[in-house]
């Protein structure tokens, strides 16, 4: 393994214990997601994206999606916005009123919602406006500022190396960029090489991001594009060991084994019943709904464990089932064993 997997890196003052970075992802990464993953190992954690409009007008759904775990930091918490007044004033009340260590700004959602506001992914076809924006942040604000981004709008307009360098520039402190164009949207590959390119144009830390699907292609990122950090979004779902195991592996170069299905259940009632204590039982009930089916993933018998799990109402039936589902393929994994041996 080489050094260089596994140096700590650092955003303006914070530095982060590896280069594992968990990525922003909207209706899952809020604190009790985020909070399961930290204690997975992960450097860095991203919150769901949040809009400056509702920062500001103090709408209380948006006001209680800043909530933030002292556990969880160092903390880099994500907002978009397509116009600067609103943009800084939703960043003034994060810096001012919230535990975050980063504020982020989203230029890479998207969504047509998103793109109509002029916000996301919309800004990556203007170097200046994006150099406005930042600069906008930064000067009213005392923590450091980052930018998320996609390579471009689409292979006819990939502007990510003007658009790092206009952050750069405007005092922006850290850039993640996701490898992928907005009109791909989650098809096709992530490329890697115009990541490469990016950091090789700017000297703010670079975060590389997609299709990171394994410990080993955590390594290849850092290794084929040079790096600061890798982010990791949706292979850590309903999958968090697949941050520790990829912290593991840049550390020793070992392959830590995958979980049980006992281990899995046990992280899925934890992360669980955190989320309840975040948002309620009937919230929190509905919303495991497609967590638990990612940690069911791969798992026999997933599709009858996620028709009922999909049917539970309350909690408590919800964590028997988990529990009972634990303990009957825990008993199936022992009678195989058995008969293999
Ligand atoms: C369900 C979902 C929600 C997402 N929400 C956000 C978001 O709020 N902000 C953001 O910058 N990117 C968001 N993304 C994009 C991810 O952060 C990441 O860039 C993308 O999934 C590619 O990385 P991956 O291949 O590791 O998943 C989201 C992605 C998914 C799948």
């Amino acid at each position: 393994m080489t050094n260089a997997s596994t140096k700590p890196f650092k955003i303006g003052n914070h530095v982060m214990d590896n280069r594992v970075v968990l990525a922003p992802m909207a209706g899952i990464c809020n604190s009790a997601f985020r909070l399961t993953v930290k204690e997975f190992g992960a450097g860095l954690v991203y919150a769901e994206m949040i809009s400056d409009k509702g920062i500001v007008q103090k709408n209380e759904k948006t006001l209680s999606m800043l909530y933030i775990d002292e556990r969880e930091n160092p903390l880099s918490l994500q907002i978009f916005g397509g116009e600067k007044e609103t943009l800084v004033e939703a960043a003034k009340y994060v810096d001012q009123h919230t535990s975050a260590d980063i504020i982020d700004i989203n230029m890479g959602c998207p969504v047509n919602k998103i793109i109509k506001c002029e916000a996301g992914a919309r800004m990556l076809l203007d170097p200046n406006k994006i150099y406005e924006m930042v600069a906008a942040v930064v000067d009213n604000v005392k923590k450091p500022v980052s930018v998320k981004m996609r390579t471009g709008w689409d292979e006819e307009h990939l502007y990510m190396v003007e658009n790092a360098q206009a952050i750069e520039r405007a005092g922006g402190s850290a850039v993640a960029v996701h490898g992928r164009t907005r009109v791909q949207m989650y098809e096709g590959h992530a490329n890697w090489d115009l990541i490469r390119q990016v950091k090789e144009a700017v000297n703010i830390p670079v975060i590389g991001n997609g299709d990171v699907n394994s410990p080993q292609d955590a390594k290849r990122m850092l290794d084929e594009t040079g790096v600061d950090a890798v982010m990791i979004g949706r292979a850590a779902l309903g999958d968090p060991w697949m941050i520790y195991r990829t912290v593991e592996y840049l550390e020793s170069g070992l392959l830590k084994p995958e979980p049980t299905v006992q281990e899995k259940m046990d992280i899925c009632l934890l992360h669980f019943d955190r989320l309840v204590a975040l948002k309620g039982e009937n919230i929190a009930v509905r919303e495991m709904r497609k967590h638990a089916s990612w940690y069911l993933k791969g798992i026999r018998g997933n599709g009858t464990a996620r028709n009922k799990i999909n049917q539970t109402e309350s909690a408590q039936e919800l964590r028997d089932y988990l529990r009972y589902f634990a303990e009957e393929s825990s008993k199936e994994y022992e009678e195989v064993k058995s008969i293999v041996i």
